[in-house]
């Protein structure tokens, strides 16, 4: 009898799937999370995990997860799994990557625009009746074309972001952990070089101990004065606090960011300043995309069920 737990609400038609091919499905149709020892006492039984960004499989996790022979993420992110620790206990981890490509491209592109063109302050200005005439300096903003992005991570979103910036004309800079062979005219800097030279800087790259707080105080200081950083990555990549002290101060003029050190919780200093656009970790959240996310993790954790390799596990 094959069993499987999921843990949040995903879209219908992936609970629908799993319905048809999984023996029981154990369904938390809420947006809530489960913590810790709920998810233990649910996953008694189980096979399978359907999970989200918001459960934590630690270590510590893992070992009570008996029974437990794949844990399939509803994200392209996995850093809510020690994925190591999973594999050495034999259990898989799989994820939802390319389907959210150009959906979270498009939103980091949101947010820049937004943030270079000062959509929501307009927005606040109209919206609360204090516009009474046109002004040549009205809410002027930054150009974006023929400027300078920055992308920390060449990835599968980084080229996305950087794709759609041929469109803009623009000078792209990129940073990795190695040069990637790439097309889009992307040029390879050191880390000091992109800051420095960017007029926007965009962060695609996965949260690890090696990314967390990439961005921080002595980064922000590099940037230029009139430069925007864009964060659909992970929250912990950036240190929120510093980059609300950069805000304030003007190290940098503004920000578009999706993703926070403590969700839901966000830095009140960030939740005070105008010139920051804050998103709720919305950057692939299309209709169609949410779909395929939550069909793709359906099918992964059935693939793991029937035994059959999943068509995307993690490899650490
Ligand atoms: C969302 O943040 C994801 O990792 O898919």
């Amino acid at each position: 009898m094959t069993s499987v737990l999921v843990t949040k609400r995903i879209w219908p038609d992936a609970i629908d799937l799993l319905r048809r091919s999984v023996d029981e499905v154990e369904y938390v149709e809420t947006d809530d999370g489960i913590g810790a020892e709920e998810l233990l006492t649910r996953s008694r039984g189980k096979q399978a995990i359907v999970s989200q960004l918001t459960d934590k499989f630690t270590a510590a996790v893992l070992d009570q997860l008996a029974g437990i022979r794949i844990i399939s993420n509803v994200a392209v992110g996995f850093d809510n799994i020690d994925v190591p620790a999973a594999v050495a206990r034999g259990i898989l981890v799989t994820n939802t990557p390319d389907v959210l490509t150009d959906t979270t491209a498009d939103f980091a592109w949101t947010l820049l625009m937004a943030a270079a063109r000062r959509v929501v302050e307009g927005h606040a200005y109209v919206h609360s009746g204090q516009w009474r005439k046109w002004a040549v300096d009205l809410l002027v903003g930054q150009d974006i074309h023929h400027r300078t992005l920055g992308i920390f991570g060449l990835g599968r979103i980084g080229q996305a972001v950087a794709r759609r910036a041929r469109g803009f004309s623009m000078r792209v800079l990129y940073h990795d952990v190695q040069e990637i062979d790439n097309d889009l005219g992307a040029e390879f800097v050191d880390k000091e070089t992109l800051l420095r030279e960017s007029d926007f800087v965009s962060v695609h790259v996965p949260l690890s101990d090696a990314t967390r707080k990439l961005i921080g105080e002595p980064e922000l200081r590099l940037m230029k004065p009139t430069a925007i950083l864009v964060n659909t990555s992970r929250g912990p990549v950036v240190d929120e606090a510093a980059v609300a002290r950069a805000l304030r101060e003007r190290w940098i003029a503004y920000a578009g960011l999706d993703v926070f050190e403590r969700e839901p919780q966000v830095h009140p200093d960030l939740l005070a300043l105008e010139n920051v656009v804050l998103a709720p970790h919305i950057a692939s959240a299309s209709i169609e995309t949410r779909r395929k996310m939550s069909m793709m993790a359906a099918e992964n954790a059935i693939a793991g069920l029937q035994g059959r390799r999943p068509p995307n596990l993690v490899q650490v």
